[in-house]
């Protein structure tokens, strides 16, 4: 093996602990350590809980920025101290010029991930990834049979994706899939499940999706989403699903005993009612139209070529910092085992400051299935 590719793999290995105490120092001292690229909000496949690709396609092409400008943009970022880089879109490998961004980008140092929904991995790519390729790739598996995937994304694309997939993992690409369910596609979660076992490839299961976000920042719909209920009951199955028996059961007791140990929040050191993960402290977004925003969902842009990269991220710091979320969050018994998080309340309820009601009946049924799982096995009292 190549001098390269065992430090690839090196990365690859220790980046979460890496990631963990970069971002840890980039909170305290309000670098933005991690950024995301969104390439363009077109798309190949038109799923329909996507928050992204609504938009007018022709429209959304005439508002992207060049090739040119998101490379010297990753000039600018590492200055400001990026480190990790995300790579996203809509479908980045939808853009022609993608080989060129990413080479270019790759040559300042990053460590690059791209999420991808694994379709478009052509002779090209695949000799674009051969030559240099990124830390890692994530890739959506939106079904288990080329049925689930026309339903949820418009095109019958599972065979080819797998079939991606081998081929990325045959060239010792790092992958993980991720996993968004809907009602289109929750009863596929144990066969997806089985797929990245049998691929060797970790799979993250999303139960909570966003509402839609539509032109002009309105909180939208999200018509094919579980019902609160429903995505608390996949919740808990995935979780058991994931997990051994033994090991379901070991978490539950730490569970009990106040700790957080399926990892179902997600807190960062914070202040009270702030904002609790990294957006806006350690970490930016930069929307295709080239825009920064704390957050890919949460929108309140701040527009690059005019304040440039440190300016946007100043004011993309203040902007976060003054983000106040509900109070009722705070004292809530159900903390430890909610995803709430400012980006949810914003677009379930139009302000930051307003508890989204469907997180909470998400949360509630939860609590209440976990309260049923340790009844079950008899640990503890269950509160
Ligand atoms: C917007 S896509 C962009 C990258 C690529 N096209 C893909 O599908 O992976 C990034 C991730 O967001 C997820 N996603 C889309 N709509 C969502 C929503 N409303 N709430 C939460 N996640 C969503 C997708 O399933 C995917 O895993
Ligand atoms: S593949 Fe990704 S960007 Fe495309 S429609 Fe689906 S979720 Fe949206
Ligand atoms: S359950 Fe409701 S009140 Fe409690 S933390 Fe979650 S969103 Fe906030």
């Amino acid at each position: 093996m190549d001098v390269e590719k065992l430090i690839n793999r090196a990365v690859v290995n220790t980046e979460p602990m890496f990631s963990a105490y970069l971002h840890s120092r980039g909170n305290a001292a309000g670098v933005p350590v991690s950024a995301t690229f969104e390439l363009t909000a077109r798309c190949n496949f038109n799923c329909k809980m996507c928050y992204v690709h609504l938009q007018d396609s022709a429209l959304c092409k005439s508002q992207e920025k060049s090739a040119q400008w998101w490379i010297d943009l990753g000039k600018k970022a590492i200055e400001q101290g990026v480190v990790f880089l995300l790579i996203t879109g809509g479908e980045p490998l939808l853009r022609e010029d993608f080989p060129e961004i990413y080479t270019e980008l790759s040559k300042l140092g990053f460590i690059i991930s791209i999420n991808t929904n694994g379709y478009l991995i052509t002779d090209k790519i695949v000799e674009l990834f051969k030559k240099n390729p990124p830390t890692r790739l994530n890739i959506s598996l939106y079904g288990a049979s080329n049925k689930t995937y026309e339903n949820v994304t418009g095109v019958p694309a599972f065979s080819r994706v797998v079939e991606n997939v081998k081929n990325l993992k045959k060239m010792g690409i790092d992958i993980r899939f991720n996993g968004s369910f809907t009602s289109l596609n929750a009863e596929d979660s144990e066969a997806i499940l089985n797929i990245s076992r049998e691929l060797n490839t970790h799979v993250k299961g999303t139960q909570y999706m966003f509402p839609q976000v539509l032109v002009g920042g309105k909180p939208g719909e999200n018509p094919c989403r579980l019902s609160p209920e429903e995505a608390a009951r996949k919740r808990v199955e995935w979780l058991k699903l994931i997990y051994t028996p033994e090991e379901f059961e070991k978490r539950l007791k730490a569970m009990v005993d106040g700790v957080d140990a399926f990892r179902l929040s997600c807190d960062e050191e914070c202040g009270e009612g702030k904002v609790r993960c990294r957006a806006g402290k350690s970490s930016a977004w930069i929307n295709y139209r080239g825009e920064m925003c704390f957050c890919g969902v949460a929108g309140h842009p701040f527009s690059i070529d005019e304040y440039g990269f440190d300016g946007a991220w100043k004011k993309v710091k203040e902007f976060s910092a003054s983000i106040r979320t509900p109070a009722k969050c705070e004292n809530c018994k159900y903390r430890n085992i909610c995803c709430v998080c400012a980006a949810a309340c914003y677009t379930e309820t139009g302000n930051f400051s307003t508890v989204p009601e469907y997180v909470c009946r998400m949360t509630e049924n939860i609590a209440q299935l976990m309260k049923n799982e340790v009844e079950r096995l008899g640990i503890g009292n269950g509160n």
